[in-house]
C-alpha cells in the first residue's frame, strides 16, 4: 500500500497509432529522440524523473543561495550526516560529477578499479583519470538473493596480478545498476571492508540506491529482519571510507549529488579542491540552494519504511503484471527496474537485428510505452543478454499504468510474428554513446 497520494498532477496523454508511428518513425526507431510529450508511460529511467514531496517543494522555498556558507548545505550536511553517516561532503551536480570528483582525486595513470559491476558513468570516470575498471560481480544461482554482491576473492586475484599498490580504491555499487538492479549483503560488503584493508585500499561504496538495497536487506538477510531500513542503511554505509551518491535516485530529487568522505582528512581536502574546480564552492558544489534543500529531505524520507516498501514492491507488481500476460523477465526483480529478455520474447529476431530495440520500438508503437534497450544496441558486440530494461521513476505511476504496460506487451505478443527487426542507418563516432542518438530503420 503506498503511504502517499497525489497533491499536483502533470497530464499525460496517448497520442492515436497514427500519431505514435509517425513519431516512432521520425525518431528513427530510437526513442531517445521522443519528445517526452508523446509518451504516455515512460519507463526510460528511474534517475531524476521522480516526483518530490510537499515537504520538499516547501523546502524548496528555504534555499539560502548563498555563494559561500549558505545554510542550506548544513541542513544537506546534517542529513547526509544523520541518514548516512558521512560528515564530510563534497556536493555536485550530479552522480557523474561527484565520481569525477572522487575518482579524480583517488586514480592515476596504470592504476586498477575494481567494482561488483561499474555502471557505465563510473567506467568513464575510472577511464578518464588513467585507471583500468575491472569487474567483478559473484557468479549467483538464478533466484539468489544477492546477486548484486563483489566476488572479493576475484579483487584479490586481480591484486595478485596487478599488485596492490596499484589498486587504489575498492568499490561496491548498491544496489547493482549493471546487474538488474539486484542488492548486495551487509555481509558482502563486511567482506569487501577486509579485502580493502588487506590492500590498503580506499573502500568507496557508490550509495546512489542505498534505501532499496537497505530494504532488501532488512528483508533478506536474517540478522537484520528486527532492523528498520533507516538502521540498515547506515549500517551498510558504516564500512565505507567514502560514498559517490547520484541523489537523482535515492535522494528523491531530480537534480544533484555528492561525495561523502568518511574521516580521511586529505581524501576530503584533494576532492574539495577538485570540486571547486570542476563543481563549483564546497557550500552548493553545481546545486542550487533550493536543490540541496530538496535532496536533504528526500534523503530522509528514502529510508522511511512504508515509502522504500512501496517502492521496492511496485518493481516486483510490475514484474507479476508481465509475468501473468507471460513475458519472460529477470527475477527476482530488483530494486528500480524490470529487465525483459527480449532474446526470448521475439525469438524469429537474430542478436544482428536488435531485438531488444524492436522490442521498444513496438511498446512505443502498441501503447506509449517507452522502455530501453540494453543489448547489441546499446553495448555493440559485447557478449551480453538482449535485455529490456522498464525503470519505475518513484512515486510517479499508478497500478493503472503497469496494467497498461502489461497490455501492451500482450497486445505486442498477439503479433510478435510480423515484428521485423532493425538496421542502424546513421551513428555517432563513438560506438559506446551510439544508443543515445543513432538512427535505425526497418530491415527489408
Ligand atoms: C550506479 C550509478 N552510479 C552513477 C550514476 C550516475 O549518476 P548521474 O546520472 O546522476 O550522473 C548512475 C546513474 O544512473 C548509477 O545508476
Amino acid at each position: 500500500m503506498r503511504a502517499y497520494k497525489a497533491k499536483a498532477v502533470e497530464r499525460i496523454s496517448l497520442p492515436d497509432r497514427a500519431e505514435r508511428e509517425a513519431n516512432l518513425r521520425e525518431a528513427g526507431y530510437n526513442v531517445f529522440n521522443l519528445d517526452a510529450a508523446d509518451v504516455f508511460v515512460d519507463l526510460l529511467t528511474d534517475s531524476g524523473t521522480g516526483t518530490m514531496s510537499d515537504e520538499q517543494w516547501a523546502a524548496m522555498m528555504r534555499g539560502d543561495e548563498a555563494y559561500a556558507g549558505s545554510e542550506s548545505f548544513h541542513r544537506l550536511q546534517k542529513a547526509v550526516s544523520d541518514v548516512m553517516g558521512f560528515e564530510r561532503i563534497v556536493p555536485a551536480h550530479q552522480g557523474r560529477g561527484a565520481e569525477n570528483v572522487l575518482y579524480g582525486t583517488l586514480v592515476s595513470e596504470g592504476d586498477y578499479v575494481p567494482n561488483n559491476t561499474h555502471f557505465d558513468t563510473t567506467r568513464a570516470h575510472v577511464v578518464n583519470s588513467g585507471g583500468e575498471p575491472v569487474d567483478c560481480p559473484v557468479e549467483s544461482e538464478p533466484g539468489a538473493p544477492f546477486q548484486g554482491n563483489l566476488d572479493v576473492d576475484a579483487v584479490r586475484d586481480l591484486a595478485d596480478e596487478v599488485g596492490a599498490e596499484r589498486i587504489p580504491a575498492v568499490v561496491v555499487t548498491i544496489t547493482n545498476n549493471s546487474m538488474a538492479g539486484q542488492p548486495v549483503s551487509v555481509e558482502n560488503l563486511r567482506r569487501a571492508r577486509e579485502v580493502a584493508d588487506e590492500l590498503d585500499a580506499t573502500f568507496v561504496v557508490d550509495a546512489c540506491r542505498f534505501a532499496e538495497n537497505a530494504y532488501f536487506v532488512q528483508q533478506r538477510e536474517a540478522e537484520f529482519a528486527d532492523a528498520s531500513v533507516a538502521e540498515v542503511a547506515r549500517e551498510q554505509l558504516s564500512y565505507a571510507d567514502a560514498v559517490v551518491m547520484s541523489g537523482k535516485k535515492d535522494g528523491l530529487v531530480n537534480v544533484g549529488g555528492f561525495v561523502g568522505v568518511r574521516e580521511d582528512d586529505d581524501l576530503y581536502e584533494r576532492a574539495r579542491q577538485r570540486g571547486i574546480l570542476y563543481e563549483g564552492f564546497t557550500t552548493y558544489g553545481g546545486m542550487a540552494g533550493r536543490d540541496l534543500e530538496a535532496m536533504a529531505v528526500g534523503l530522509r524520507e528514502a529510508v522511511e519504511q512504508e515509502y522504500v516498501a512501496s517502492r521496492v514492491e511496485q518493481v516486483a507488481e510490475l514484474g507479476e503484471l508481465l509475468q501473468e500476460v507471460g513475458v519472460p523477465i529477470r527475477t527476482p526483480t530488483g530494486g528500480h527496474a524490470v529487465y525483459v529478455d527480449a532474446a526470448e520474447f521475439l525469438p524469429a529476431i537474430p542478436r544482428e537485428q536488435f531485438p531488444g530495440q524492436a522490442l521498444v520500438g513496438e511498446l512505443y508503437r502498441e501503447g506509449g510505452v517507452r522502455g530501453v534497450e540494453l543489448g547489441e544496441f546499446a553495448f555493440p558486440g559485447e557478449d551480453r543478454p538482449q535485455l529490456v530494461r522498464l525503470c519505475l521513476p518513484r512515486r510517479t505511476y499508478f497500478r493503472e499504468h503497469l496494467e497498461h504496460v502489461a497490455e501492451t506487451f500482450a497486445a505486442v505478443a498477439d503479433r510478435r510474428e510480423d515484428v521485423v527487426g532493425l538496421e542502424v542507418v546513421s551513428e555517432p563516432e563513438m560506438a559506446e554513446l551510439r544508443h543515445f542518438s543513432a538512427e535505425l530503420r526497418p530491415v527489408e
